[in-house]
């Protein structure tokens, strides 16, 4: 059994989750019970401030009311007709916000799904038949998902070990990280050295990359490089595929990331916040080339659900204002701030990163060598558990402490979640 906290009811539900569910979901270190805003709390009655936003997903915190009365609404007059069989309003709403809100002023169009998964195969599956091609350029450090292709495009060997053999055509580039000495230029020279040595460019559908990685460690694409491989797309005739799965929704203080790089993605997979907790994805992008698949050839039973499209027009309309990013860029502000002071206290800080709300901490054993101390920072998370903060870790070497704290958290809440995160690190080292 896991290590975990609180009382006689979580131990009683531990019990139960370790004799029927798999282990190869991850071992929760709580059972929650109910959340509002940015505190969840336990069965026990343990409240915790929530830095993990069920992983990105609760920009808007747990339960926003708006939310919740339009899921309500909905259930009650309808909970699922397949939208290939019987269409419905939410469904066309959301795909017009999506259109709207994307970058590029070219005509858009929309397909929506369940996950952050199915918009990446979608996105791909749509980019090979609209060119013709196999190819798939992925980078070091990326995450996009558990299914076959997506967990062939992801990096991270515990999301594939054991799991091939994996999806053909994926071809894996480096991405920059500066911290650890990989520039914008290096990652470039590589794709180019790439595109002479492993695989024809004229091959290749399309590329994908997070404009901030999410698992890989909240590593900030720099703006040249996002720059330099659309360059490279447009010469060569390949879809480039932002995916803001996790760094979309006003995480980086504006609607997605990839605007802090002044670059207009083909394709843009979305998820998480986008429906604040209910199960939505997509794909948006340039219609020319959504609509180059036939009809019938996208879709799914589930995909574009009524009450999760109803939950994600108040996500979207709530996000995708200015009070809002401006807000967002003013959290983010003050959380960077905060990091930063820690980071002058304590050496375990290597790097202190991210764009906006998305932000992080490199724990380093030595800020010379800059040896990974994923050691502290898995201590980290459990005291910060002890302390009612909810944690995650990310990046190769689980070294990263990452802050996915509801935007509309108050100062208070965001202060004391911070508070016991520096109380967490010191005990750790
Ligand atoms: C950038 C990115 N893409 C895709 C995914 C997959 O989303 P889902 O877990 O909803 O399938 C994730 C999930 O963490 C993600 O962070």
């Amino acid at each position: 059994m896991a290590v975990h906290v609180s009382g006689s009811r979580t131990d009683e539900l531990m019990a139960k989750r370790d004799q029927y569910v798999a282990r190869g979901v991850s071992l929760a270190p709580i059972i929650a019970d109910h959340g509002h805003g940015a505190r969840l709390v336990d069965v026990d009655g343990k409240e915790y401030i929530d830095f993990a936003g069920g992983i990105g997903v609760l920009n808007l915190g747990h339960t926003p009311d708006a939310v919740v009365a339009a899921i309500k609404q909905q259930a009650e007059s309808m909970l699922h007709s397949c939208f290939p069989v019987a269409a419905y309003e939410p469904y066309l709403e959301v795909s017009r916000l999506l259109c709207e809100h994307a970058p590029g002023s070219f005509a858009k169009k929309a397909v929506l799904i369940n996950s952050g998964a199915e918009a990446v195969e979608n996105a791909v599956k749509i980019s090979r038949y609209h060119t013709g091609r196999d190819g798939v350029i992925t980078f070091d450090r990326g995450f996009h998902g558990r299914t076959l292709l997506t967990m062939t495009l992801t990096s991270k060997l515990v999301y594939k070990k054991g799991m091939g053999p994996f999806a053909p055509e994926v071809y894996r580039a480096p991405a920059p990280y500066p911290y650890r000495g990989i520039t914008a230029k290096d990652a470039l020279a590589s794709l180019d050295f790439m595109f002479k040595a492993t695989v024809d460019p004229e091959s290749v559908a399309c590329v994908i990359l997070e404009p901030v990685q999410g698992e890989g460690g909240f590593t900030v694409m720099p703006k040249e490089f996002i720059q330099g491989l659309k360059e490279r797309c447009e010469q060569h005739g390949i879809i480039y595929i932002d995916d803001e799965v996790q760094s979309g929704m006003g995480r980086t203080g504006t609607l997605w990331a990839i605007e802090h790089s002044d670059v207009v993605p083909d394709l843009m997979t979305v998820g998480k916040s986008l429906a604040a907790g209910m199960p939505l994805a997509g794909v948006v992008g340039r219609a020319e080339i959504l609509d180059s698949v036939h009809p019938g050839g996208l879709g799914s039973t589930y995909g574009g659900n009524p009450v999760a499209c109803a939950a994600a027009v108040e996500s979207i309309k709530a996000i995708a204002n200015d009070e809002f990013l401006a807000h967002a860029r003013v959290f983010g502000e003050r959380i960077m701030g905060r990091l930063e002071e820690m980071a002058g206290r304590h050496q375990v800080i290597g790097e202190v990163r991210g764009i906006g709300p998305m932000a992080a901490i490199e724990l380093v054993t030595d800020r010379e060598t800059r040896e990974p101390a994923s050691a502290v920072a898995a201590a980290t998370v459990s005291g910060a558990l002890e302390r009612g903060l909810l944690l995650l870790k990310t990046g190769i070497y689980d070294n990263v402490l990452r802050i996915l704290v509801p935007i509309i958290a108050t100062d208070e809440e965001l202060d004391t979640g911070l508070d016991r995160l520096e109380e967490s690190l010191a005990a750790a080292v």
